[in-house]
């Protein structure tokens, strides 16, 4: 499979600025995107699989569902997944579709980590070889207007990976988006809604500590960047929903006073005991959001696909 670099562009020092500049704001912060090496997409996939953990339970039979009637539309169609990871969306998605219109399809996976589009392009080479695979190394925040298509094409934004954004860069992202769709594009967005808060919470705070690991992984994922010495073990996992947003916000809560170093950095990283560092926002949203969304990008809802009890969305949406 093909895959076209991005992230390369981007450079270690870039990425080192960032990292330090979010370690010394006030509260201290962590950007999500930095829990996806290798380690965190797998911690990622085993939290898919945690009974507590709901989104893709609801969301994998509404795929299904929503791909049946798709089924129509998608000879001839590039199929672009944003934040793809380990394409087990798409793949539900693409079993639906007759295997005719598979022939006629190339799909584009673009994510942040390589071995994730590596890992899923042979998966998905064996399980449809008729296919065209195309993949994009890329940040769907910094280059999306890279992704050109002549055909028409089918944006798909699965596993409510928006709610990872807060609403202002989720507002410029489906902005950006929108200026590079076509009339002919569509998009699929998958979105996680409000519901019970205890039901919330138990996803994020699983019996068995996965989610606590996925979210102390970002402290490995930043020492090999910045070159810190910071323990995951001084840290404990926080995870509460935060109503006045709509979100989950999981922390890294110091154990203890902490002094953080890096020959990389000219100054030590301080924490005192207690003080938290912001790792992720998981927006829960409700069909008005969906609407205030839409119309803030200048995009048109078409429909908005939900289970029984509305605890997932998948939302379509085209060009105004
Ligand atoms: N869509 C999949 C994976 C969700 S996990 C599912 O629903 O199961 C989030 C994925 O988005 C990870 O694979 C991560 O590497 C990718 N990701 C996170 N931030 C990104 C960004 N800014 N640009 C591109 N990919 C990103
Ligand atoms: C990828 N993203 C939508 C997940 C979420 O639910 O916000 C990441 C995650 N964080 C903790 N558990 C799962």
């Amino acid at each position: 499979m093909i895959i076209e670099d991005f992230m390369s562009e981007v450079g270690e020092t870039s990425i080192r600025e960032k990292l330090a500049a979010c370690l010394k704001s006030n509260p201290k912060t962590l950007p999500c995107m930095f829990f996806y090496d290798q380690d965190g997409s797998e911690l990622f996939e085993k939290i898919t699989k945690l009974e507590e953990y709901y989104p893709p339970k609801i969301e994998i039979p509404l795929l299904r569902s929503t791909a049946r009637k798709f089924n129509g539309e998608l000879k001839d169609c590039d199929i672009v997944e944003l934040g793809s990871g380990d394409c087990s969306k798409i793949s539900v998605f693409l079993d639906e579709v007759p295997e005719e219109s598979r022939q006629t399809i190339v799909y584009y996976p673009v994510d942040v980590s390589r071995e994730a589009i590596e890992k899923s392009g042979r998966i998905l080479r064996k399980k449809y070889p008729e296919m065209g695979l195309h993949g994009i190394n890329a940040d769907f925040l910094e280059h999306i207007e890279n992704i050109r298509g002549k055909r028409k094409r089918l944006f798909c934004f699965f596993g409510s990976t928006i709610g990872n954004l807060t609403e202002a860069k989720a507002m410029e992202f489906l902005k950006n988006l929108n200026s590079v769709m076509n009339k002919k594009d569509r998009l699929l967005l998958g979105m996680d809604m409000v519901k019970d808060i205890d039901v919330i919470e138990r996803a994020y705070n699983d019996s068995q500590g996965i989610t606590a690991r996925f979210n102390k992984n970002i402290l490995k994922v930043t020492n090999s960047h910045l070159g810190t010495d910071f323990n995951p073990d001084d840290f404990e996992h926080v995870a509460f929903f935060n109503k006045e947003y709509s979100r989950i916000e999981m922390h890294l809560r110091a154990k203890r006073d902490l002094e953080v170093t890096s020959a990389l950095l000219k100054e030590s990283v301080i924490l005192k005991k207690g003080e938290t560092i912001h790792t992720e926002n998981s927006h829960k949203y409700t069909p008005g959001h969906i609407r205030k969304m839409a119309d803030a990008a200048g995009l048109f809802l078409e429909n908005i696909y939900t289970d029984e009890k509305k605890w997932f969305s998948i939302a379509e949406m085209v060009k105004r």
